[in-house]
């Protein structure tokens, strides 16, 4: 076994995550669903949503039976949905082509919805103790440190690099606790703006530590501005509920429920006739919000909006009407949320409970 994964999983007995909610366990759906919710999200954040998760679907039978709708209510708030779209399909793939029992091999696992190669090995070694890599950002940033790789990570041919070295160091055995503390040295020691070097188990050998680099490894793409975007939120109410319009289910919130939303230079009375037929008055204004994504920040200035007439006596397809508690049980973005929430606590009115 080389030194590297001998050292890491000595290390990872001592000093590791052995308690986590998706540990000690073979279960793959389990498993899969950890490695999902912690994509681009802390474990902090992760755990409360992932037990409430187990319990509203406690198996991949029961994720693949319920819908879409039923699915993002229960992500709301943790972004990045389209992880929870893929999930209901890669259930319902599972239901369909596998007999639903999740499968063994990597290339069947890698050929679900969203499952990309290193989570594939993830739950393949912790699930069924398979010989394969993982290559997240984590690992990334510590072998780019160890083994002393420039170039950007996200870079084919670093990558590639990377992804032969990451094979190269597999354990002959142990390969779940040695990818556990890969995940584990990579989130508490080797971390990427504090890391712990004193505490290292392997830093004699490390190429960035001996050569004073390891703030540069991995290297940092260049910092772009993000774009900054401004939109209206309409906030239609009558009867106490609220309109919400579900989206389509590419691009960002997709297939969640959220407010209708209207460029800045139009007009909001003439824009709701035209589309839902209604005549409305505003009847107030909630303080500007903004919201930050991976790719651009969102501006938005809310209308509250009082329906006064309907001339269409049928709402359109994709829009409903949602008291506050349904609305709040939707799959609702999290500026959404606060919205609806700030609209209860300051336009008692509005909104009957
Ligand atoms: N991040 C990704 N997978 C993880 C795991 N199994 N435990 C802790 N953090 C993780």
């Amino acid at each position: 076994m080389p030194d590297f994964a001998q050292q890491l999983i000595r290390w990872q007995t001592v000093h590791g995550r052995h308690t986590l909610p998706w540990q000690n366990t073979r279960d793959p759906y389990r498993i899969w669903l950890s490695e999902i919710m912690l994509q681009q999200t802390q474990v902090g954040t992760v755990i409360a949503y992932y037990q409430a998760f187990l319990m509203r679907f406690p198996d991949i039978a029961s994720l693949a039976s319920h819908s879409q709708d039923d699915v993002l209510a229960m992500w709301s708030g943790l972004g990045y949905y389209s992880r929870a779209r893929n999930l209901h399909a890669a259930a319902q793939q599972v239901m369909m082509h596998h007999n639903g029992r999740f499968p063994e091999q990597i290339d069947d696992i890698v050929a679900l919805s969203g499952i990309g190669r290193s989570t594939a090995a993830a739950i393949a070694a912790f699930a069924f103790g398979a010989h394969a890599a993982i290559l997240d950002g984590n690992v990334k940033r510590v072998l780019a440190r160890h083994f002393g790789i420039s170039g950007y990570p996200s870079e084919k041919k670093t990558e590639t690099a990377l992804w032969l070295l990451a094979e190269s160091l597999l354990p002959a055995q142990r390969v779940d606790t040695y990818t556990q503390a890969l995940m584990d040295f990579g989130a508490t020691l080797c971390t990427r703006s504090k890391p712990v070097c004193q505490r290292c188990p392997i830093q004699t050998g490390c190429s960035a530590f001996a050569s004073n680099r390891v703030h540069l490894l991995p290297m940092p793409r260049p910092k772009k501005t993000l774009p900054q975007k401004s939109v209206r939120m309409l906030i239609l109410h009558r009867d106490g509920k609220v309109m919400l319009e579900k989206r389509a289910d590419n691009g960002i919130w997709g297939g969640l429920w959220s407010l209708p939303e209207l460029a800045l230079q139009h007009d909001i009375e003439q824009h709701c006739l035209a589309t839902f037929g209604l005549t409305v008055t505003t009847s107030g204004r909630l303080p500007l919000l903004r919201h930050s994504f991976t790719h651009f920040h969102l501006h938005i200035a809310p209308e509250i909006l009082h329906v006064s007439a309907d001339a269409s006596q049928t709402t359109p397809a994709q829009h409903n009407w949602f008291t506050p508690a349904a609305a709040l049980a939707a799959g609702i973005p999290t500026p959404v949320r606060k919205l609806l929430q700030q609209l209860h606590a300051t336009h008692t009115d509005v909104l009957c409970a």
